[in-house]
């Protein structure tokens, strides 16, 4: 949710902050800017997307030092003006932020009253103005900012530079994500190592509380009580390349299709084939302690949180501990009872959501035992748990979730198989689930190759004003998905219902033009599942079938038919056509496939 950029070395800034905010831009869309200092600060900023402001920025602006940033806006519509950076008075201090000061209001009154005059309605304005307000008496530019951050409320990953020190930038970190980049008599900061790899692969991510100051020969990073921290680099394994949409369309066509990958990264190593049993090293638990949960507790938000609600039905099956997914933007707030033989697992794809952190935080303060499902690489949230899966799924580009969501199911079921065996799951069921789990990467290559007749689904179903997804118990979880992504890619409606739940209420919204996608796994619970389609049909309701069987054309219209793998395991596969019907929904009315409208990925801010 906003990304920042900023860079001091011996080349031109500018060209480098606008790659790296074309990296960025799925943490945020709607305006942009960059300012670079050359004996003073050269600024330009405008509501829209990178390329707009990349078509305005002139040949001849250059400096060697500079900052950028592209906004989802929170405090003030998007517009130029409310666009970052943010300068002083004076034009001496710039500044980009990502998050939120919750004391903005009171800070804008009090420095009004002092006779500033702010041009935008941004909460980040308010911190140009009191860094200016010390710069001149501070022994250093990190001086003034601390001071500035001390005085203020919220959350923040900030870039600051000074006209009048040309050399260095300095950022800070409390609850929105900074990674420093080391190179060659060069330095970076951003918000993701999306827009770093290009240049370095040695990374320091800030925590908390942190602040470096980044000249060209090096870095120094500081507690919030200006004591130094030392920080040892990380390589990153990312690659510039899985930044590319590859040939493809869109980004969501491109990790859509990754999934056979994807998913076999995420098992690679991980099976054993002779106990039957997942080789999770990084959950740092011994047998006993694996044995000793008597419950496990999932959070996460949005796409991650149903791929937890899949994982709660995975460990309940296998493992046969009492196991429930959710939301974790709600579980923070509520004051959880946090008990010490439940199992926490938190799944984040960035590891970076605030709710999903804040939810964490309040566990760990409380003594939980939790455990992270989580795709980047030493992010906020790989490092604040006490072990883990990481997915290895490689970036997520595409604001919506696709193979960080299946590589979640996957190792979930990895992690219920591992919970399992070390309780009741019997060897032939663990052979059962290893198997199972090994066929899925080519399953998935089959369900991939459906993509024409799901392209010729989705051009028939698009028009819809709104759309009803059902499941029963394994499948609810497929079909709260599906009607995201619809949702989120296409902005058709859709609601999604446990189809046990129809009849005692939403059946009254069925009708010609409220079409079903109904998830219908070939399990114990098919013959409900038909009974349910003849109740839409019955009702003049169209209905697409998702399952592993063609329908009754008297209780389906269309029908679309996955491979089978072990019932645990089919609502992994059977989530994949679901995001291509989405996808090309989408395409089909013209949608913004990758950036859709209002939303944005990493969501950092509450
Ligand atoms: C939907 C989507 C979001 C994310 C959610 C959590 O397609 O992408 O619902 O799943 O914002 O994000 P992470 O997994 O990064 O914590």
């Amino acid at each position: 949710m906003c990304g920042i950029v900023a860079y001091v070395g011996p080349k031109d800034a500018a060209p480098i902050l606008l790659e790296g905010l074309q990296r960025l831009e799925y943490r945020g869309y709607d305006s942009a800017g960059v300012v670079v200092s050359n004996r003073g600060l050269k600024m330009r900023k405008v509501k829209g997307r990178v390329a707009d402001l990349a078509a305005v920025v002139p040949a001849r602006f250059k400096g060697t030092l500079g900052i950028g940033h592209t906004r989802w806006a929170t405090h003030g519509a998007p517009s130029d003006v409310n666009a970052h950076p943010h300068l002083s008075a004076d034009e001496r201090i710039a500044v980009v932020h990502n998050g939120i000061i919750e004391n903005a209001d009171e800070l804008r009154a009090k420095l009004e009253a002092d006779g500033a005059v702010f041009l935008s309605e941004t909460d980040t304005e308010v911190l140009a103005h009191l860094i200016a307000r010390t710069v001149e008496d501070a022994e250093s530019l990190a001086e003034a900012v601390r001071a500035a951050l001390k005085r203020v409320v919220g959350t923040y990953g900030v870039a600051v530079i000074d006209a009048q020190r040309p050399g260095e930038v300095v950022v800070a970190r409390n609850g929105s994500p900074i990674v420093l980049g080391i190179g060659e008599k060069e330095m970076f900061a951003a918000s993701d190592v999306a827009a770093l790899v290009r240049y370095t692969r040695q990374v320091v991510h800030l925590e908390d509380g942190e602040l470096a100051v980044l000249k060209a020969d090096g870095f120094n990073t500081f507690s919030s009580d200006a004591r130094e921290t030392a920080k040892e680099p990380l390589t990153v394994d990312w690659e510039a390349g899985h930044y590319d949409t590859g040939g493809y369309e869109h980004y969501l066509l491109k990790e859509i299709s990754e999934q056979p990958e994807t998913v076999a990264r995420t098992l690679r190593g991980r099976l054993d084939d002779r106990f039957h049993i997942a080789h999770l090293g990084g959950l740092n638990m011994d047998a006993r302690e694996s044995r000793s949960f008597r419950r496990v507790k999932i959070i996460g938000c949005g796409s991650a949180y149903y791929s937890g609600q899949i994982g709660a039905q995975l460990i309940e099956e296998l493992a046969r501990i009492p196991s429930d997914a959710e939301p974790a933007s709600e579980f923070r707030y509520r004051s959880p009872v946090v008990e010490p033989d439940t199992l926490y697992v938190a799944i984040s794809q960035s590891g970076e959501t605030y709710d999903t952190l804040a939810a964490v935080q309040e566990l760990k303060r409380k003594g939980g035992r939790v455990l992270g499902i989580v795709n980047t690489v030493g992010s906020a949230i790989a490092r604040e748990v006490d072990g883990g899966v990481y997915l290895h799924a490689g970036p997520e580009v595409s604001v919506a979730s696709t193979k960080a969501f299946t590589s979640t199911a996957v190792a979930f079921a990895l992690l219920a198989l591992h919970l399992g065996r070390v309780r009741d799951l019997s060897p032939a069921d663990g052979r059962r689930v290893v198997q199972g789990l090994r066929a899925l990467p080519g399953q998935i290559e089959e369900i991939l190759t459906l993509e024409p007749r799901i392209k010729e689904l989705a051009g028939k179903y698009a028009d819809s004003p709104s759309m009803m997804f059902v499941g029963r118990v394994r499948g609810y979880p497929v079909a709260r998905e599906g009607a995201q992504k619809l949702k989120e890619v296409s902005y058709v409606h859709a609601e999604a219902y446990p189809a046990s739940e129809l009849k005692h209420g939403p059946l009254a919204l069925i009708g010609p033009e409220m079409p079903t996608v109904a998830i219908v796994p070939d399990d114990e619970l098919l013959d409900k599942n038909l009974t349910t389609l003849g109740e839409i049909r019955a009702r003049g309701g169209r209905v697409l079938m998702v399952g592993h069987r063609e329908a009754d054309p008297r209780l389906a219209d269309d029908c679309l038919v996955v491979p089978r793998n072990e019932i645990e395991l089919d609502p992994i596969l059977l989530s994949i056509p679901l995001q291509l019907f989405a996808y090309h929904a989408a395409v089909a009315l013209g949608r913004d496939v990758d950036k859709p409208r209002n939303l944005a990925k990493s969501v950092t801010v509450e």
